[in-house]
């Protein structure tokens, strides 16, 4: 790793708290709950991290965060996470968490929250890097379950500045969650959603429309209507985009295919993120080296996408200027 990605300071906007759960904490905590595996090794499931679409993957991390538990599993994921992120100079996390994933094993909204929370706090004092919540509905479930997670999260407001939407894609537009964002709206929550990841434009379209959205994760397929790119330009929606996860999930052919770089050019709001680093390969300096070397990107353009980071967060202006 060239130290140079690592030392610029930087914004993290997408990223699952449960995708950063490395195959070695997987051991630990399958061990520490007594869960059996279905793999000998840490180097067998790196092996199986071998995706045709998203939904390969998704079936993968969903059976991944069955060893999560306890608080004090979350309490470490998260603490391993945010100690990874300081060591590649991320000074503001914005932090995905997938409530439902949970709840639907049995293990309590506040449990989840209560370890995530706790670590993200002494992230804060020991490693000063400065975080908010993220709670995403899982777009495969009902909207119905959705609102009941938005309900337990109530209690919780005052930690989690904004809700998103994430899971399967197609078939499960923005506009099957717009009761939720709008009551999500009314109780004070931002929103975001992930949208134009495999999915159409119109996707993109019903999220800032119907969701209220205040950026847009992924969005990449944007590119395929010309009066979204003149909207999403004009009114600088950021674009939180995974490069690496998009290579491993398909959506591009390869790094030299992505069209990151081309979205840069047009004058977008776009931001590079991690997404799922532990499924993907790479942490947010990772996936900077990666589309510089693969699209031939300059320093300015690395300026301009973390600057583009700290622009995008939910950080008030003076909070946005204390950071960097
Ligand atoms: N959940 C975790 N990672 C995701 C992604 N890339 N797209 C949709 N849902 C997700
Ligand atoms: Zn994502």
């Amino acid at each position: 790793m060239n130290s140079f990605f690592c030392q610029i300071p930087k914004a993290e906007l997408h990223l699952h708290i449960e995708g950063s759960l490395e195959p070695e904490m997987m051991f630990v905590l399958a061990d520490r709950n007594n869960i059996q595996l279905p793999y000998k090794s840490v180097e067998e499931i790196r092996a199986a991290y071998n995706f045709q679409n998203l939904q390969s993957f998704l079936d993968l991390y969903y059976a991944g965060m069955s060893v999560l538990q306890t608080e004090q599993d979350f309490y470490d994921l998260t603490w391993a996470y945010m100690q990874k992120a300081s060591a590649q100079n991320v000074r503001h996390a914005e932090i995905f968490f997938d409530p439902q994933g949970h709840t639907s094993r049995g293990v309590s909204f506040e449990t989840v929250h209560r370890g995530i929370y706790r670590a993200l706090q002494e992230a804060k004092q020991q490693l000063d890097i400065s975080s908010y919540l993220i709670l995403c509905f899982l777009r495969h479930l009902s909207a119905e379950s959705a609102m009941e997670a938005l309900e337990q999260a109530l209690p919780y407001k005052d930690t989690i500045p904004a809700v998103g939407l994430d899971s399967s894609e197609v078939g499960n537009p923005p506009s099957k969650f717009q009761k939720v964002f709008d009551k999500a709206r009314e109780e004070g929550f931002l929103t975001v959603a992930h949208a134009g990841e495999e999915g159409p434009p119109e996707y993109i379209w019903e999220a800032i429309n119907l969701l209220g959205v205040s950026r847009i994760d992924h969005g990449v397929r944007c590119i395929d209507d010309p009066k979204l790119l003149e909207y999403l330009i004009e009114k600088q929606i950021p674009l939180t985009v995974c490069p690496l996860s998009n290579i491993k999930l398909c959506v591009f052919d390869s790094m030299a295919k992505h069209n990151i770089k081309q979205l840069l050019d047009m004058g977008l709001c776009v931001t590079v993120n991690s997404d799922d680093p532990s499924y993907f390969g790479g942490y947010v300096a990772e996936n900077l080296q990666e589309i510089e070397s693969a699209l031939n990107l300059s320093r300015q353009d690395i300026y301009k996408l973390v600057k583009n980071s700290f622009q995008a967060t939910f950080l008030s202006a003076e909070e946005k200027q204390t950071r960097i």
